[in-house]
């Protein structure tokens, strides 16, 4: 064995485990394995997940928060304002430079397959160029996948669809949409049909950002369950975002999701962004503007959590850790049950890689070895306490390292530790 993980409690599995990696794969999982390696950890009863995926950022955006100036209002419109003006600025390094730092952000938190949008709306693709070396650069540590997102639209923007093939030609790995941002329904309907009929023609997956309004009348998902269906591009789809799911009435609601099931398309819900972004018209009450997770789940969809920004126009906030997703997530979407609770990690694990088409994943012999020590002792905990991770192992390898605070009160005048773990 080339590294081995000593006392690890396993999701669903009674005791601890050793788990041996041989080269970047897992050899065994065993309550204790004899021999050594020169490479021990000791999880000590900690938590080993396979590693973070983060299925929905935007590299080119992040960490430009105040430049050129703050989003005061806090609103989507203020932050595209402020970003259509950021954007004049952006050079091939600042969006690397960016990109980079984020990225180890997130491998910090056992992120090791990152899908990111980049705005290709945008005739010298300056930001695509970046992430493309971005993607080569951290190739060893982090998978990352490119999606040709068309931030002001397929038909809204001159030359948009020429953009997009260009984007595909020269590397992006999925095909991106917005069509409830485009000028008229019409123009969103065709830009529904060319993102799947380019992911068809290219074999490449697709990703849209669709129906992310309050609008009821934003009803774009049932075309791409449609053309989904008719391409034959089922479990290759993903709509992102959904938030007008939230306003239909019950009746499409119910008649929409049995759609979405039947072409498998995959839902990503941001409640980080989309928690301070939508019901921005409302008077009280004010909508919480969520994509009905309960719901989807409960019908054999696979959702997924994404961050959608770290410290932007839109968002201001975020470290570039999906377990802050899965907090809001639990909260906003009312998820506190326990077995809710029990699989909230699963949005940001499982569930994300299987929406990301990552081989070789899981905690299972043969897998490849990208996992997350947590420390805490089970997944709830983790969501709970925003657990350090402690060690993330990457291709095999340790990737990142925590050091977790360590909290002493003084109390009956002696030092005493305090864990908040019961
Ligand atoms: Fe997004």
């Amino acid at each position: 064995m080339d590294l081995i993980i000593r006392r690890a409690a396993i999701q669903g599995s009674e005791g601890l485990h050793d788990i041996g990696i041989r080269g970047d794969r897992i050899d065994v999982l065993t309550p204790h394995l004899g021999e050594r390696a020169p490479v021990e950890l000791d999880a000590a009863g900690s938590l080993v997940t396979p590693s973070l995926v983060e299925t929905h950022i935007h590299l080119d955006a992040v960490l430009t928060v105040g430049q050129p100036r703050h989003n005061r209002t806090g609103s989507l419109f203020e932050g595209i304002e402020i970003w259509g003006e950021r954007i004049k600025t952006l050079t091939h390094e600042d969006v690397k430079q960016r990109a980079t730092t984020a990225l180890k952000w997130m491998l910090a938190h056992g992120v090791t397959h990152v899908r990111t949008h980049v705005d290709v709306c945008d005739p010298n693709l300056t930001a695509l160029g970046a992430l493309l070396e971005v993607r080569e650069d951290v190739r060893d540590a982090i998978t990352i996948q490119i999606v040709a997102f068309p931030q002001q639209g397929i038909y809204s923007f001159p030359d948009g669809e020429q953009l997009m093939i260009r984007a595909l030609e020269m590397g992006a790995d999925v095909v991106g949409g917005i069509p409830h941002y485009e000028w008229t329904r019409e123009y969103g309907e065709r830009d529904v049909r060319t993102v799947l009929r380019l992911a068809a023609e290219y074999d490449r997956p697709a990703d849209l950002h669709c129906d992310e309004t309050d609008d009821d009348q934003s009803r774009f998902l049932e075309l791409v369950a449609a053309e989904t269906v008719r391409l034959g591009l089922q479990g290759r789809v993903t709509a992102s975002h959904t938030t007008a799911m939230h306003s239909y009435n019950n009746a499409y609601a119910y008649r929409l999701i049995r759609w979405i099931r039947k072409a498998g398309v995959h839902i990503i819900t941001n409640p980080l962004d989309n928690s301070v972004l939508q019901g921005r018209f409302d008077n009280y009450p004010i909508r919480r503007g969520f994509t009905r997770v309960k719901e989807l789940l409960a019908n054999g969809i696979n959702v997924c959590i994404g961050h959608d920004s770290i410290m932007d126009p839109w968002y201001p906030l975020g470290v570039g850790d999906p377990l802050q997703g899965c907090f809001v997530m639990v909260h906003y979407g009312q998820m506190s049950g326990r077995d809710e609770l029990e699989m909230m990690l699963d949005l940001v694990t499982s569930r994300a890689a299987a929406c990301f088409g990552a081989d070789d994943y899981g905690l299972g012999a043969g897998k490849r070895a990208d996992l997350v020590v947590f420390d805490a002792p089970t997944a709830v905990d983790a969501v709970r306490t925003m657990a350090a991770r402690r060690w993330v192992i990457s291709r095999g390898r340790v990737v990142a390292e925590t050091q977790p605070a360590r909290s002493t009160v003084r109390w009956n005048g002696r030092d005493e530790a305090v864990r908040f773990v019961l």
